[in-house]
């Protein structure tokens, strides 16, 4: 008998939540001893933003190095696209898989869309109704060049339908924040020592994270930001690992000497994941507007205050973990107290930690069928 070729998969990845949220994926292609070929397209590349993350999440180097680095929307992603085809064309790649809505995804989604690779593209749907969002454009983009959409609940499976995509190409798996969180806490909690780094204790602590350019890179919004982190240190210790992106902006808009002068701040650089992941489940309360964060909150079952006005996790607020509240100071901090007060007893909606599994077996089954030949 003929023995039935294995699709030649390669996945692709560019930024710290990226290579979270693709780790279970990874662990199940494992399992199930499938091949594949690792890009990284080096859109992150400081050791705190990318390698520890390999570390952290047993991940196996890649096969290739892109190098792209900072740079415009417009470099990052025509850099992509010239460095990945010649991969692609060397590789013949049957399927390509992505995640999330960085450049690094819709270029990827783009170049493989072009030469006839199928796209796999994972956290589907997902929708702020927001144009001004560089990622509301890379998420529409990427959801029309795919092939194959894993939409993490029915609400983004439903943004799809109503864009018109085919419901055939849609499977919701829900997402592999939940797989990776799973995982990964019980190893947090034994091995991460940033409780006592820190010299902090279980609840007493706010946890911020900050990177979205609608907040960090507009200075009068960042300040307001900054004043209503003032104002929550008057009574509560506020831990803030802070991403580069607003490192650089804070130092640019002169803000730094104010920002030290605040007691009860502590600033540090961005963690690793398994520190981070034990720094949120401890927290009292989480302030962010970072995107996987409002779902590993809800997964962890602790209090979410989202600075942004619109969110593509609604989920996340029908079940009532997080609170979107804009990002002037008074409505930050009302919002904090608002989540204080209520009880933790919602379900978190992104399903049952099997995310990957059901993903690696429909690539395996059904690309399988539809990109090659059967005997
Ligand atoms: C990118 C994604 C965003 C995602 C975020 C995750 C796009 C358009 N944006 O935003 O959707 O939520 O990643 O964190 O794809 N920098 C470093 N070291 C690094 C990475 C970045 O110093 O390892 C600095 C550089 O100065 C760079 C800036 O951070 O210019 C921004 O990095 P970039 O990848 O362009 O965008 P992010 O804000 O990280
Ligand atoms: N994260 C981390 N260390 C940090 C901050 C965040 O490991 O210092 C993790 C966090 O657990 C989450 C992911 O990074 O899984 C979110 O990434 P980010 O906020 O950069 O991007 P977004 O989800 O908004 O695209």
């Amino acid at each position: 008998m003929k023995k039935i070729q294995k699709p030649k998969i390669c996945v692709v990845l560019g930024t710290r939540p990226e290579i979270i949220k693709l780790s279970p994926i990874f662990s199940e292609l494992k399992r199930k001893k499938i091949r594949y070929n690792l890009i990284h397209t080096g859109q992150h590349y400081s050791l705190k933003m990318d390698k520890i993350f390999f570390a952290d999440l047993r991940i196996p180097e890649p096969h290739y190095l892109l190098g792209i680095g900072p740079g415009t929307h417009g470099r990052q992603t025509g850099t992509i696209l010239m460095r990945i085809e010649k991969i692609f064309l060397k590789d013949k790649p049957d399927i390509v898989l992505v995640e999330g809505d960085t450049n690094s995804v819709f270029a990827t989604a783009l170049a493989a869309s072009k030469l006839k690779i199928k796209v796999g593209h994972i956290e589907a749907g997902l929708r702020s109704f927001d144009r001004e969002m560089p990622e509301e454009v890379n998420r529409i983009l990427t959801d029309h060049v795919s092939d194959f959409l894993f939409a993490p609940t029915e609400i983004s499976k439903k943004n799809l339908i109503t864009e018109g995509i085919d419901k055939r190409k849609i499977f919701v798996t829900g997402n592999t924040i939940v797989d990776a969180t799973i995982e990964n806490i019980k190893i947090a909690e034994k091995k991460s020592k940033i409780l006592t780094d820190l010299l902090i204790s279980n609840k007493t602590y706010f946890l911020v994270t900050l990177h979205r350019v609608e907040n960090v890179d507009n200075k009068n919004r960042l300040k307001e930001i900054i004043s209503a982190i003032r104002e929550l240190c008057r009574t509560h210790l506020v831990i803030f690992p802070i991403h580069p992106r607003t490192t650089k902006r804070i130092k640019e808009f002169n803000l730094s000497k104010p920002i030290k002068r605040i007691k009860n701040l502590k600033i540090i650089e961005p963690l690793g994941y398994l520190d981070f992941l034990k720094l949120e489940r401890n927290a009292r309360l989480v302030l962010t507007d970072s995107g996987g964060i409002q779902e590993e909150t809800c997964i962890l079952n602790i209090p979410c205050v989202t600075i942004r006005e619109n969110t593509e996790r609604p989920e996340t607020v029908s079940v009532k973990s997080n609170i979107i509240v804009g990002w002037k100071s008074v409505d930050i901090i009302n919002g904090v107290y608002k989540m204080l007060k209520k009880k933790r007893t919602w379900k978190q909606p992104f399903g049952n930690g099997k995310a990957a599994k059901k993903i690696v077996d429909i690539i395996s089954k059904v690309a399988l069928s539809l990109t090659l030949p059967l005997p």
